[in-house]
């Protein structure tokens, strides 16, 4: 039997994100997989449910919650680490998609932000197709990722005039300043890599963003790093949890 599977960007922390292809995409699923993770399950999951309560009509539908396994961090090499937890949760969506599903039934997955951004649904998905173990035809919906949260909320264009732009992790960036990279957007950076950033830039940080508990701060790096360092701690502590990204920019804008 042939999997119909949504992959439906909802993007990064505002329902309003969501997009009218991604409303067309909620009322075609009759099931959805719910992501349970880490400290910040509750509202993430909160979010998802909030999301199909608001914008589907009319039809019913049901939940399949699952805990994410915890990547193991002392892993001998980081891709290794990486490989070996998709390879984890790609048996529990395997499982999932085989019991959870009826014939004719259509599945989906509400993927934070951007699908093709830092996520691994979609490599997933591809394994379990390579595998051979079920037969998927899966979709993608694009949804805004926090990349473009940021940049709206600050009220800045991501790129310099005829620039590139760099997506990095926090520790990609721990090993040096992107060259060539006018601007970098950095993500995934649990250990505020951007104290040991020694060029002579601007950043534009932002946590939590599109939600209530949203926080920006701008301005040149070396005046404001301590101000965000103390923020961030602040807000991880209060939340328990935190969620944040930031764009740093060589020169003085453009
Ligand atoms: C696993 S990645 C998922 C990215 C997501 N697919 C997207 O399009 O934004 C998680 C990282 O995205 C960033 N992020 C996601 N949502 C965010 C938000 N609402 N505010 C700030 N950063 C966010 C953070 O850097 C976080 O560590």
């Amino acid at each position: 039997m042939k999997r119909n599977v949504l992959v439906i960007g909802i993007g990064a922390g505002n329902p309003d994100y969501i997009t009218v292809q991604a409303i067309d995409a909620l009322n075609r699923a009759d099931v959805f997989f719910i992501p349970n993770k880490g400290a910040e399950k509750e509202e993430l999951a909160r979010l998802r449910r909030e999301i199909c309560d608001r914008f589907i009509r009319d039809r019913t539908y049901r939940m399949v919650e699952f805990d994410v396994p915890v990547r193991e961090k002392a892993s001998a090499s980081y891709r290794g680490g990486v490989a070996d937890w998709h390879a984890r949760i790609g048996d529990i969506y395997r499982g999932m998609l085989a019991d959870e599903m009826q014939d004719g039934e259509c599945g989906a997955f509400l993927v934070w932000g951007e699908p093709a951004l830092f996520d691994s649904t979609i490599r997933i998905l591809d394994a379990i197709n390579a595998s051979q173990a079920l037969d998927l035809d899966f979709e993608i919906i694009p949804g805004i990722s926090s990349v473009q949260a940021l940049a709206a909320r600050h009220r800045i264009a991501l790129n310099l005039i005829g620039e590139p732009i760099a997506i990095t992790t926090g520790r990609k960036l721990a090993e040096g300043f992107p060259e060539n990279a006018g601007s970098v957007v950095v993500m995934l950076d649990g250990e505020n890599s951007f104290t040991a950033v020694e060029e002579d830039v601007d950043i534009f940080w932002g946590a939590y963003l599109g939600t209530e508990d949203e926080i920006l701060v701008s301005g040149r790096l070396r005046e404001v790093s301590e101000e965000i360092t103390r923020v961030r701690k602040a807000a991880r502590q209060r939340k328990g949890w935190i969620m944040d990204t930031y764009l740093l920019r060589r020169t003085r804008g453009d």
